[in-house]
């Protein structure tokens, strides 16, 4: 029997955007599906319905709790498939090193509904647990050990950076007088700095308190910008002329970086615009199925109000 933190939640599987993704990956019986953040699976079953029993599924996470729900999905669908643990860029290199191409790939960034639902995870501001925040546990910096080892300048750049805090400069003061007494262990310890280090009407506007600082943190320990740098070539390398990747961002941050890496790849020449004629040669790399971001409907964000952030952005490879 798996400990009960490790028990599938029936919430963990409502998939952000579900049915915009299903359309703009095109699954086809047949395909090869990569999963790039698996989560708990709910996109993977709706793009492994599309195989209609034909075709596999790749899943990848760095979350090894991860793997029940993974197990689960193995059972529930007919489809080939495997479970690849690790971050996404290293295990889309090593899988287009050994020739495996996608005709579909996801990548639906940030943290999951079962990391945040887990306490013990230590990602969420409303309860108090170990302040940890890795996805994958055995990375080695955690929340603790930024808040505590970090220099005040770096803190700083962090919550104005991550999270776009205002109050940046006074939290990371505050959190370098407590941790100066002792160190700072547990979320519920930084939540009661962090609503005694801003003024006081900021505590009761725009969200809770710790939502921005919580937010930075867990980019920086996950290197979450760095990562999708490296996640973006890696996963475009791998799809087949014609495959389609979709992209899901949670923040303007990483929808910036998206956004950017599509138009790059879309523009092919990068002759200087003052060219009379093209010199580069360099030829479109994918076509964006959408200018804009898709976001979800009014009707999903009151259903799933943590799908209110996300942006999504698909493109076909040329
Ligand atoms: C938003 S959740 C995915 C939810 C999933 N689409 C579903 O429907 O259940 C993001 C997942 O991706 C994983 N993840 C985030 N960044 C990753 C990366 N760079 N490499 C591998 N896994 C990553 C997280 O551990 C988390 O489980």
């Amino acid at each position: 029997m798996l400990p009960s933190v490790l028990q599938p939640n029936e919430t963990d599987h409502v998939p952000v955007l579900a049915e915009e993704v299903r359309l703009s990956l095109s699954v086809d019986p047949g395909d090869t599906v990569v999963d790039a953040t698996f989560g708990a699976g709910g996109h993977a079953a709706v793009l492994a319905e599309e195989l209609r029993g034909r075709g596999r599924v790749i899943a990848i996470d760095r979350d090894p709790s991860v793997r029940p729900y993974f197990e689960e999905f193995r059972r529930r669908f007919g489809v080939q498939s495997r479970f690849l643990r690790g971050e996404a860029a290293d295990v889309l290199d090593r899988l287009a090193e050994n020739g495996v191409q996608a005709d579909a790939l996801l990548l639906d960034l940030g943290v999951s509904s079962m990391q945040l639902d887990r306490p013990e995870r230590g990602f969420s501001y409303a309860v108090d647990a170990p302040l940890d925040m890795r996805m994958d546990p055995t990375a080695e910096v955690s929340a603790r050990d930024l808040v505590n080892d970090s220099p005040e300048r770096e803190l700083v750049t962090i919550f104005r950076r991550y999270g776009e805090e205002r109050y940046a400069k006074q939290i990371a003061r505050a959190i370098v007088r407590r941790r100066k007494q002792k160190p700072i262990e547990r979320t519920g310890g930084l939540v009661e700095l962090i609503r005694a280090a801003i003024p006081a009407p900021a505590r009761f506007g725009d969200g809770h308190p710790a939502k921005r600082v919580f937010q930075a943190l867990r980019i920086a320990v996950n290197d979450e910008l760095g990562e999708l740098e490296e996640a973006l070539p890696a996963a475009f390398e791998m799809l087949r002329p014609g495959g389609r990747i979709a992209v899901i961002a949670f923040h303007s941050l990483e929808d910036r970086i998206v956004k950017r890496y599509f138009q790059r790849l879309e523009r092919g020449c990068v002759c200087p615009p003052d060219f009379p004629i093209c010199v580069c040669g360099r030829k479109p790399e994918l076509r964006r199925l959408n200018r804009k971001a898709i976001r979800p409907s009014s009707q999903e964000v009151a259903v799933n109000p943590r799908a209110a952030s996300a942006r999504l952005r698909a493109a076909v490879k040329s």
